[in-house]
C-alpha cells in the first residue's frame, strides 16, 4: 500500500469506538483540537457492573452520527473540508470496533479522502501531546488503562519500544475489581480515587509485586489480598475504614507504577516523561509521578483529564501523524516483534 501523504494542518476527523466511549474529533496535526466529542455509555453498563460488548455496540450505532456531526459542527468546519479519515481498529470489542471503523470508512468514500487505521494503545500514546506543541520525543511512555499496563519508549511515530508490560491484570482492571469487591460500581477507578483522597494510605500494607522485577508488572496478586483482606476482616465499617482500604491499594499500584516508571527514564537517559490512559487521571499516581519529576529531574507531561480516558482527539493525531511521516496506514504497530526487543531488559 502506498504511504498516504497529509499537510501539518490538514484537519482530520478521528473516530473511537473500542469499547464504551462514542467519540469523535477533529484534530490538525498532534496538538490542535478543533473540536472533541465524547458521549459515555458508562450508565448503559452501570447496573451490569462491566461493560455488556452487545450493549455497547448498539449503542455505538445509535450515538455515532450524531456524535460525528457535533464534532464537525463545533469545529466549525463543512465535511468537505476534512483531509482524512481515521478510526480505532483494535484492540478492542469486535462489535464495537466494527460501528465505528464502517463508518469511517463509509465517510472516507464519501468524502474522497483517506482512511487510517489506528491502534488505540499507539493512540494513547499521543493523548499528552495534544494541547502541548512544545512536546518533543523521544519519550518514555507510562501507559495505565482498563485494559493495558506498559512503559514504553516512545522514539517517532511508528517506532516504539515496549520495555515492560503488565503479566497478568491492568491497573485499570484492578482499581474496577477491587471497586466491585467494595460494591463501588463500575468504573472503580474515579470513585477509589475520590475516597482515598480522605484515606490514610499506610492504613494496610498490601503488596507492591515485582517491584524489584524489571519494567514488568503483576496486579493480580494485589487484587487477591485485598480480596482476602475483606474475606476475613468483612467489609469495612466506616466511611473512615473504607477511604483507607481505598487508599491503602491506591497506594501499592502508584507505588509500583511509579517506581518501574522512573526506573525506565533512567535507564532510556529520556528527558521527558509522559503518564497516559484512563488511570492517568488518578489523583495519586499525578501527585507521585509529580513528586518523582522534581525528585530526579525530567519534565512531566500529562494530559489534560479529558484525553486521559479514551477519546477521539487522541485518534485523529495519532492519524495525522502517521500520515506526516509517510507511515502506511493500518500498520500493527504493537504486533510487530521489533517493538517487543527491549521488553524487560532492566
Ligand atoms: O483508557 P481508558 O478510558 O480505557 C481503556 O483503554 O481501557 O481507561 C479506563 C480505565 C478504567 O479501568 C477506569 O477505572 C480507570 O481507567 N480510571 C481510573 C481513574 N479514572 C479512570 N483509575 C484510577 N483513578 C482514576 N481517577
Ligand atoms: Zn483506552
Amino acid at each position: 500500500m502506498e504511504p498516504l501523504e497529509l499537510a501539518a494542518d490538514a484537519p482530520v476527523l478521528g473516530i473511537e469506538t473500542s469499547c464504551d466511549e462514542t467519540a469523535a474529533a477533529v484534530v490538525c496535526g498532534a496538538s490542535t483540537v478543533l473540536s472533541s466529542v465524547v458521549s459515555s455509555q458508562i450508565d448503559l453498563h452501570a447496573r451490569f457492573g462491566g461493560v455488556v460488548p452487545e450493549i455497547a455496540s448498539r449503542a455505538h450505532l445509535d450515538l455515532l452520527v450524531p456524535v460525528v456531526a457535533e464534532a464537525l459542527v463545533s469545529a466549525g468546519l463543512d465535511d468537505r473540508e476534512i483531509a482524512a479519515v481515521g478510526a480505532t481498529y483494535g484492540p478492542g470489542l469486535i462489535g464495537s470496533l466494527l460501528i465505528g471503523v464502517s463508518a469511517a470508512k463509509a465517510l472516507s468514500m464519501v468524502w474522497g479522502v483517506p482512511f487510517v487505521a489506528v491502534n488505540h494503545m499507539e493512540a494513547h500514546l499521543y493523548a499528552a501531546l495534544l494541547e502541548n506543541p512544545g512536546l518533543e520525543l523521544p519519550l518514555v511512555v507510562l501507559l495505565v488503562s482498563g485494559g493495558h499496563t506498559m512503559i514504553v519508549e516512545m522514539r517517532a511515530p511508528g517506532r516504539y519500544r515496549i520495555l515492560g508490560r503488565t503479566l497478568d491484570d491492568a491497573a485499570g482492571e484492578a482499581f474496577d475489581k477491587v471497586a466491585r469487591y467494595l460494591g463501588l460500581g463500575y468504573p472503580g477507578g474515579p470513585v477509589i480515587d475520590r475516597l482515598a483522597n480522605d484515606g490514610d494510605p499506610e492504613a494496610i500494607r498490601f503488596p507492591r509485586s515485582m517491584l524489584d522485577e524489571g519494567y514488568d508488572f503483576s496486579f493480580s496478586g494485589l487484587k487477591t489480598a485485598v480480596a482476602m483482606h475483606i474475606d476475613q476482616r468483612g467489609q469495612p465499617g466506616s466511611r473512615q475504614a473504607l477511604a483507607d482500604l481505598c487508599a491503602s491499594f491506591q497506594a501499592a499500584v502508584v507505588d509500583v507504577l511509579v517506581a518501574k516508571a522512573r526506573l525506565a527514564r533512567r535507564k532510556f537517559d529520556c528527558a521527558a516523561m509522559t503518564v497516559v490512559g484512563g488511570v492517568s487521571a488518578n489523583s495519586g499516581l499525578r501527585a507521585a509521578m509529580t513528586a518523582a519529576a522534581a525528585a530526579d529531574g525530567f519534565e512531566l507531561w500529562t494530559p489534560a483529564l479529558r484525553y486521559c480516558g479514551d477519546n477521539a482527539a487522541m485518534i485523529g493525531a495519532a492519524a495525522a501523524l502517521r500520515m506526516q511521516a509517510g507511515l502506511e496506514p493500518g500498520v500493527q504497530v504493537f504486533a510487530s516483534g521489533a517493538i517487543d526487543e527491549a521488553r524487560g531488559a532492566a
